[in-house]
């Protein structure tokens, strides 16, 4: 099978989907697009070819028209709306005792799947610690790294506050996943050079799925720490042989709405 395919009925031959192939692998001098000889190695499956066809006269051989759901314009959000989203997203510190159905966060985690990545590799993985009693558990590994950097680099341990952190925890005060039902990991191999940033994306991406699903989280920056540097949390992770976690997010519904928008700084912007 050609990895694309054309409907000779519906092509209108208006080379759209040359002018956007990211990797500029489709050929329209003949009329219809065509895929140049020995360049097929070079698609990165984005699916733009699909996706930006007026005619819908374009299938790709990993990329069935079937599967791509057509935008419906009515669901389009304005700038007013994306301006309230931003500016209303929050942190969540305090959470329901209420899990979050494995259905929703999956639904989440696939949403949040559309993230761009380098060169559409979509190197992410997830992890989720779904179970309240086992991220109390791994939290302990958590504070022994905390202990360890106290007594190992003190200053960096100063610059953290590690030290307020674990009398927190040991006074039963949950300040690395603040009583959090849930935590989401995204991983990714540790060599790779567009894991890291992939995964930041993609759980930024899930972080800003959470408000429209009644959901709040707030990124967990002590616990990642650990995982990334602590080998009995990681023994304890299991994740993947050479992967790394690159981020961790604690999920739930949260315990309060927020009212209002505080500013931020303003931008530092040059070339403007
Ligand atoms: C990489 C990263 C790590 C973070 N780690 C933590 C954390 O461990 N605990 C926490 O309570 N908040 C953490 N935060 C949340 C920040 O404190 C928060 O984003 C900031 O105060 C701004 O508040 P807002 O997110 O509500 O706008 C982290 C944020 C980022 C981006």
């Amino acid at each position: 099978m050609n990895l694309i395919s054309i409907d000779r009925e519906k092509c209108v031959k208006d080379a759209i989907c040359a002018a956007e192939c990211p990797v500029k692998i489709i050929d329209v001098q003949n009329g219809f697009p065509e895929i140049i000889k020995g360049t097929e190695k070079f698609c990165i499956n984005c699916g733009h070819c699909v996706a930006v066809c007026p005619s819908a006269a374009l299938s790709h051989k990993n990329i069935s028209i079937e599967d791509c759901l057509e935008i419906n314009p009515d669901l389009a959000i304005g700038p007013q709306q994306v301006e309230q989203f931003l500016r209303s997203r929050r942190s969540i510190r305090s959470y329901k005792k209420k899990p979050v159905e494995k259905e929703l966060l999956e639904k989440l985690i696939t949403l949040a799947g559309h993230a761009p990545s380098g060169h559409n590799l979509q190197p992410v993985h997830w992890h989720v610690i779904h179970e309240r009693e086992e991220l109390t558990k791994l939290c302990s590994h958590v504070v022994d790294w905390m202990r360890w950097m106290i007594k190992e680099q003190p200053q960096a341990a100063a610059l953290l506050e590690l030290e307020m952190v674990v009398k927190g925890q040991e006074a039963g005060n949950d300040i690395i996943t603040r009583d959090a039902p849930h935590l989401i990991l995204a991983h990714g191999i540790q060599k790779s050079p567009i894991a890291q940033p992939a995964c930041t994306i993609a759980l930024t991406w899930l972080e800003l799925t959470l408000p429209s699903f009644g959901l709040g989280g707030c990124w967990c920056g002590f616990f990642n720490a650990a995982a990334m540097f602590w080998p009995p949390l990681q023994k304890e992770l299991g994740l993947k042989q050479g992967h790394i976690s690159y981020g961790a997010m604690m999920v739930g519904y949260p315990r309060y709405a927020y009212h209002r928008m505080p500013p931020r700084n303003p931008p530092r912007i040059t070339g403007l």
